[in-house]
């Protein structure tokens, strides 16, 4: 059985004390996870990567470490920006595309397609959010993650997306995407996880709002 990825969204949220505070209840908990079958990406904001990583490898926590963006430039002159050279020996993966940067970052597919380039070229694997069947998927693209951006709690509607619709975007886009792992995200919560997780064409989840408190981040884990 391959592996289900969870992969945890933390948005703008939680400061330095909290992000140490999750890890530590985490290891409390994680205990009562089947890790068998499941692999665990954490992605809190950029001042709190490299001391996640250190945190979950001084608690020997089973997870891994994503960014949320990237930068479309190299390292240089580029103001507020990281590039993802300096995200290496940090993070395995990052968020691109997500809809909530195209709203308000007003990122666009020529953004998106030199971000997935610089990770790329820094051997960080890109999980690239599209919004529906009709969205560009690029080449570099490790994981491909369906988010409609109606499904999403805190910018949509909040209304998560059908079982049966997912399944048939990701037929309507397995011509590009290949054998690329394809995840849903938007609302999922403890009640609709599970009719997720057994689509067979999903694998894995990209979690928002559940993932922020351990107990409902947990929640989630428990129900494969
Ligand atoms: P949500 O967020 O789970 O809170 O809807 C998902 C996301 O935006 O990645």
């Amino acid at each position: 059985m391959t592996k289900k990825l969870f992969v945890a969204n933390w948005k703008s949220h939680k400061t330095n004390t909290d992000v140490i505070s999750f890890l530590e209840k985490l290891k409390e908990r994680i205990h009562e996870v089947n890790m068998d079958n499941k692999e665990i990406i954490i992605c809190p904001s950029f001042p709190f990567l490299s001391q996640a990583k250190a945190k979950a490898e001084e608690l020997s926590l089973p997870i891994r470490i994503g960014a949320q963006n990237v930068s479309n430039y190299d390292e240089g002159a580029y103001t507020g920006e990281v590039a993802a050279s300096q995200l290496v020996g940090i993070v395995e993966y990052v968020i691109i595309g997500h809809s909530e940067r195209k709203r308000y970052q007003h990122e666009v597919d020529s953004d998106i397609e030199q971000k997935i380039a610089r990770a790329k070229e820094a051997r960080v694997s890109v999980i690239q959010c599209i919004q529906d069947e009709n969205s560009r998927v690029f080449e570099g693209a490790t994981i491909v993650a369906y988010e409609p951006p109606t499904a999403i709690s805190t910018f949509g509607t909040g209304q998560p997306d059908s079982p049966e619709h997912i399944q048939e975007v990701f037929s309507l886009i397995s011509a590009t995407t290949g054998d690329r792992p394809l995840l849903y995200g938007g609302s999922v919560n403890e009640e609709n996880v599970s009719s997720y997780l057994e689509i067979e064409s999903c694998s894995g989840l990209l979690i928002g709002g559940a993932s922020l408190e351990v107990d409902s981040f947990v929640s989630l884990l428990l129900k494969w």
